[in-house]
């Protein structure tokens, strides 16, 4: 037997076509099949990241249009669904929600079993289709606002927000939007694509592998984080209290939100590079000040602990200033992160192998069994 007690770290449970982190030249690099993303944060969009990610391959001009076509006909969400997201109660997170309404989705789809290649390539596009138009549905109920319906004539992103606010985006709103899902569409075996991965191992429909997924991404110590960090901004609330709020927070052992990765330790998150130029130019015609509370904490970090940024710190000056509550910034993650999801449960069906490790006992053995009346 092998021991990994240390959180799994760096152990290979798997091998994957689907993304790769490497040290190049001094500097980590994030490939999404084999293609840098800086690269496609600057020349694609997120329907064609989803289709390299689902096919493998970079889709043809045609195939790119197809695909957006396929997935904006398939936004409109089932009434049932409309029904859930009107009867929960307005308190509920909206990650809650998604996860519900994911699980419903499944209830409603009579085809949830089968697992051919086109099936599950079905099943992708209409969970990437629908999540954006739950998440924006659902705010705008808790909100008491009449819904928007997704329009055919805007992409992804555009269509999102103009869902959530019922205007069309600007351009520059428009990509940065765009630009951060497709910053946040893959990242190998993070812990929501592995728990996604272990509930695909054991031949779970793709519904359960995406709750699965959704209900890991909460936590604040994965896609949880962004929301923390727009927490820390206001209660920081001007650059000038930075210095001294990170100072106390890491006197006190407490951690920072946004900062640190189990595998960026000294070099920096290529994804929260880019964010960074996003943060800086929304912050150009939007609201300054969450992206200078932002460097002043990031200059802290650094010279307390040597601590860097990372894809959730600077996500959150990205969505307050694209006017996304707080609340939602997790959301906006899995939005993201749905598309890496299904191409990993898609290969772990495909390669499949039953993942169970072994846990080390370590409590008492051979306890003599005492009846209940005698204790
Ligand atoms: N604030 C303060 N100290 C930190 C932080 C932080 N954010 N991150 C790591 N450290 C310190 C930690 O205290 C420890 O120091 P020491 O050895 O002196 O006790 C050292 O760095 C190693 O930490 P670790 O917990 O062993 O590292 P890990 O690889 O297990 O944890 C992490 C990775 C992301 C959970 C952690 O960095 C963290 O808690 N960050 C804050 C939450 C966060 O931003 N999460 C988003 C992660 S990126 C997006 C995603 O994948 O969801």
């Amino acid at each position: 037997m092998i021991e990994a007690l240390d959180g799994l770290r760096d152990v290979i449970v798997c091998e994957t076509r689907i993304s790769r982190i490497a040290l190049v030249n001094g500097k980590a690099v994030l490939e999404y099949r084999g293609y840098d993303i800086r690269d496609l944060a600057k020349h694609s969009c997120y329907e064609e990241v989803a289709y390299l990610l689902l096919y493998g391959e970079l889709p043809k001009k045609y195939e790119l249009q197809d695909f957006k076509i396929e997935l904006a006909e398939r936004r409109e969400i089932p009434p049932q669904i409309i029904g859930l997201l009107t009867h929960l109660p307005q308190y509920t997170h909206p990650m809650v929600v998604l996860r519900t309404s994911i699980s419903y989705l499944g209830s409603l789809d009579k085809l949830k079993d089968l697992k051919t290649k086109e099936e599950n390539l079905e099943k992708s596009k209409n969970l990437i289709a629908k999540i954006p138009t739950i998440i924006a549905y659902y705010h705008r109920i808790r909100m008491g606002k009449n819904l928007i319906p997704p329009t055919l004539e805007l992409g992804h992103a555009a269509n999102f927000l103009y869902m959530m606010h019922g205007y069309e985006p600007s351009k520059i709103a428009e990509k940065a939007l765009d630009v951060d899902l497709v910053l946040h569409a893959e990242h190998e075996l993070n812990a929501s694509t592995f728990a996604a991965r272990i509930a695909a191992s054991t031949l779970a429909d793709m519904y359960a592998c995406v709750v699965a997924a959704t209900g890991t991404l909460m936590g604040p110590l994965h896609g949880g984080a962004a929301q923390e960090v727009m927490k820390m901004l206001r209660e920081v609330a001007t650059p000038g209290g930075a210095d001294e709020y990170v100072r106390k927070k890491l006197e006190k052992g407490e951690r920072l939100m946004g900062f640190g990765h189990r595998i960026y330790k000294s070099i920096i998150d290529p994804r929260a590079e880019i964010l960074r130029e996003l943060a800086r130019d929304l912050a150009k015609i939007g609201n300054r000040i969450w992206f200078e509370i932002s460097e002043a904490i990031a200059e802290s970090a650094y010279k307390y602990k040597k601590l860097l940024p990372n894809v959730d710190f600077y996500s959150a000056s990205v969505y307050a200033n694209l006017n996304i509550p707080d609340d939602l910034f997790v959301n906006m993650f899995a939005m993201g992160r749905i598309a890496g999801w299904l191409a990993h449960i898609i290969e772990q069906y495909e390669t499949n192998k039953l993942l169970r490790p072994r846990a080390k006992y370590i409590g008492e053995t051979e306890r003599k069994y005492v009846p209940l009346d005698q204790r």
